[in-house]
C-alpha cells in the first residue's frame, strides 16, 4: 500500500481539477469493483457487492481532491498573486514550492522580508516562477497550483503532501480489494471538491440515497510539543469520529464501529474535533437523513506540504473498515 500512497500523493489534483487523480484511481479500482461510473461533478462511484435480505446500501466516501492555489493577478515584474482553494495556511506556504497543472514550478515568497518573525496573510505572498517580467510569465489568471513535494518514509511514519486525503483514498482502495461475498452493497465514492465545502459528497449522496454512510478522512494529531489538547496521537490506531465542528456522528454508527474494532482487536481512538469537517456531514444531511459516521486517520501538520502519518494506523484502518463492511450491519 505504500507504493499506492506514494503514487496518489505525488499526483496533482486540487479541488475542481481532479482529472489526474481520477484517472489513477480508476485504473486501480476497475479490476476490484463490480461497476464504476463517474458523475457530472467528477465523483467516482464504484459498487462492490450486491445487497441481500440482511444487507444494506452503504456509501463510503473518501475525497480525492487536495488544497491548492489559484492565480489572481500577474504583476509587471512577473510575480504571481494568488488566492486559495480550500485552506492552505500562510505559515505552511512561505518558502514552499508549488507546481501548476502545466508543470510550471514556483517558489512562494513574501512582501516585507525584513519582518522575519511575522507570517504575512495570503495577499502578502506571491509565487515566483522565475519569470523575467509579465510577458515572460507562463502563468495565466485562473491557473491552479498545488504543493510540490515528494513522498518520503521516516521509520514507521509516512510524510507527503495531500495525505489528506490520499491516505483515505488508499484505505478505501485496499478495503475494496479485501471485501467479498458479504450481504452489503457498498458504494465507494471518491469525491471531488471536499476541501471547498464537501460539494462532491453532497451530490453523490443525494444520487445514491444510502442507508448507512461513512467518510474516511484525516484528523489533526495533538501529540507534538505544546500542541492543542487533543487525545489523538500517531500510532495509536485509527480514530472514530464522535463530533466535529459541523457534525455529530450517529451514536449507532459509532457503536457499530467500536464493536467491530473490539471484535477484530484493533485499537482505536475517539475524535472530538473543534474545527473542520468531512464528507460525512453531507451524507448525514442528504434527503431525509442518513445514519453516518467517520473513520479518520491521525495526521500531523495537516494542510502543510509535509503531512505525517503512522503507517500502522493506515493499515489498521483497512482492517477495521473491512471488518465493519464484511458482515451484516447492526445499528441496533
Ligand atoms: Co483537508
Ligand atoms: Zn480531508
Amino acid at each position: 500500500m505504500k507504493q499506492l500512497i506514494q503514487n496518489l500523493t505525488e499526483t496533482f489534483s486540487p479541488s475542481g481539477y481532479e482529472d489526474a487523480i481520477r484517472d489513477l484511481i480508476l485504473a486501480e479500482i476497475k479490476p476490484l469493483a463490480d461497476e464504476t461510473r463517474v458523475d457530472t461533478l467528477g465523483n467516482i462511484i464504484a459498487r462492490k457487492g450486491e445487497k441481500t435480505s440482511n444487507g444494506q446500501r452503504v456509501m463510503v466516501a473518501a475525497h480525492m481532491d487536495e488544497i491548492g492555489l489559484i492565480a489572481t493577478h500577474i504583476d509587471e515584474a512577473g510575480f504571481v498573486r494568488f488566492t486559495t482553494i480550500g485552506i492552505p495556511f500562510p505559515r505552511y506556504l512561505l518558502g514552499g514550492r508549488v507546481r501548476f497543472a502545466s508543470g510550471v514550478q514556483g517558489v512562494i515568497g513574501s512582501e516585507k522580508p525584513d519582518k522575519k518573525n511575522e507570517i504575512p496573510p495570503v495577499d502578502g505572498l506571491f509565487i515566483d516562477v522565475g519569470a523575467l517580467n509579465k510577458k515572460d510569465c507562463p502563468v495565466n489568471v485562473g491557473d491552479v497550483a498545488a504543493f510540490d513535494r515528494p513522498f518520503v518514509e521516516m521509520g514507521t511514519r509516512l510524510v507527503a503532501k495531500s495525505l489528506d486525503n490520499r491516505a483515505g483514498v488508499a484505505v478505501a482502495i485496499e478495503t475494496m480489494r479485501r471485501l467479498g461475498g458479504g450481504p452489503n452493497e457498498v458504494y465507494f465514492v471518491f469525491t471531488v471538491q471536499e476541501e471547498v465545502g464537501v460539494r462532491g459528497a453532497t451530490v453523490s449522496a443525494y444520487g445514491l440515497d444510502p442507508q448507512v454512510g461513512l467518510a474516511i478522512d484525516v484528523t489533526p494529531a495533538g501529540d507534538t510539543p505544546n500542541s492543542i489538547r487533543r487525545d489523538i496521537a500517531l500510532g495509536k490506531g485509527p480514530a472514530i469520529k464522535i463530533k466535529d465542528s459541523q457534525m455529530l456522528a450517529d451514536p449507532k454508527v459509532v457503536a457499530w464501529m467500536e464493536r467491530a474494532a473490539e471484535k477484530a482487536q484493533i485499537s482505536i481512538q475517539r475524535e472530538v474535533l473543534t474545527s473542520g469537517s468531512t464528507d460525512a456531514r453531507a451524507i448525514q444531511l442528504t434527503r431525509s437523513g442518513v445514519p453516518t459516521g467517520g473513520l479518520v486517520l491521525p495526521c500531523r501538520y495537516v494542510h502543510s506540504p509535509s503531512e505525517m502519518m503512522d503507517y500502522g494506523d493506515v493499515e489498521n484502518a483497512v482492517e477495521l473498515l473491512t471488518a465493519m463492511l464484511n458482515g451484516p450491519i447492526d445499528l441496533g
